[in-house]
């Protein structure tokens, strides 16, 4: 596994002309950065040695490099899914490439359905922590040495990127939430029932994404921003039926905001 990382990370550092510390993960509602990006160069993963193959003909993703600002940033536009049918190990085989190739802040974004009756369409969640619920752990099999065997989790999201974005927020009169992202493989969305259970357990927020690659981060000592954009109500006597259509539209009127938040979080850390 690791032998297949720095292969890859190899190759990368071959195409590679700048040296970005920062990698954005242009998820659901985050996608208009990439037209942000300046001094740009980009590299397909069909590709790239040992990356994921997409499993949708001619949706095929690429790493974005460039400028965002004055910092050097990657950009994946396009990411894996387990729902897709990627093993975890592929879902978060990037994250561990990007930590060879010297990132040490990890931007990500995505879309929801929320369990908190407060929030609603459209609004911007700061993710504080998660609930890993998938049913395989990405850290399972042998340790790869970037981190611990036991790794902590106590501080998943960075509590210094957060209190940032707050208070960019706030300078920018952009309303956030915060809360707790709860990923699940999907692909279905949630039942009445399944979101109920969410609310127990914690959630504030339900995905199908973003889990599996913060915990790769996390052991490689990657520090992580996220964001979820809620493009779905979950809660109890408010549920209607949903459509990847809908979370869709959701997400794209929101993007403007979310990518003012990243956009200018990343430029000033
Ligand atoms: N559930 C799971 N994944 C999602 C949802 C949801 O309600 N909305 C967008 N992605």
């Amino acid at each position: 596994m690791l032998t297949k990382i720095q292969e890859t990370a190899s190759y990368l550092k071959g195409k590679m002309t700048t040296a970005p510390e920062t990698a954005i993960i242009l998820g659901t509602g985050l996608g208009s950065l990439a037209t942000e990006i300046t001094e740009k160069y980009e590299i397909k993963y069909e590709e790239i040695p040992n990356f994921p193959v997409s499993t949708v003909e001619g949706h095929s993703g690429k790493l974005i490099f460039g400028k965002l600002g004055n910092k050097d940033v990657l950009a994946m536009q396009g990411r894996f899914h387990y729902y897709e049918g990627y093993d975890m190990q592929a879902v978060t085989f990037p994250i561990r490439v990007m930590r060879e190739l010297g990132i040490k802040t990890l931007f990500v974004s995505n879309a929801a359905g929320t369990t908190n009756d407060t929030f609603e369409i459209g609004d911007l969640m700061i993710i504080t922590d998660h609930i890993n619920f998938f049913p395989e752990h990405p850290l399972r099999g042998k340790n790869i040495p970037y981190g611990p065997r036991f790794p902590d989790m106590s501080q998943a999201y960075d509590k210094g990127l957060i209190e940032k974005a707050k208070s960019i927020a706030a300078e920018l009169k952009i309303a956030v939430r915060e809360g707790v992202y709860l990923g699940t493989q999907g692909p279905t969305f949630e039942t009445p029932a399944e979101y109920k259970m969410f609310k127990v357990m914690g959630a504030d927020a339900v995905g199908m994404s973003t889990v599996p690659e913060v915990i790769v981060a996390n052991h490689a000592g990657i520090k992580v921003f996220g964001v979820s954009v809620i493009t779905d109500i979950g809660v109890e006597g408010k549920i209607v039926e949903v459509s990847h259509l809908e979370v869709q539209k959701a997400a794209d009127e929101a993007q403007p905001k979310m990518t003012t938040i990243m956009r200018e979080l990343i430029n000033r850390s």
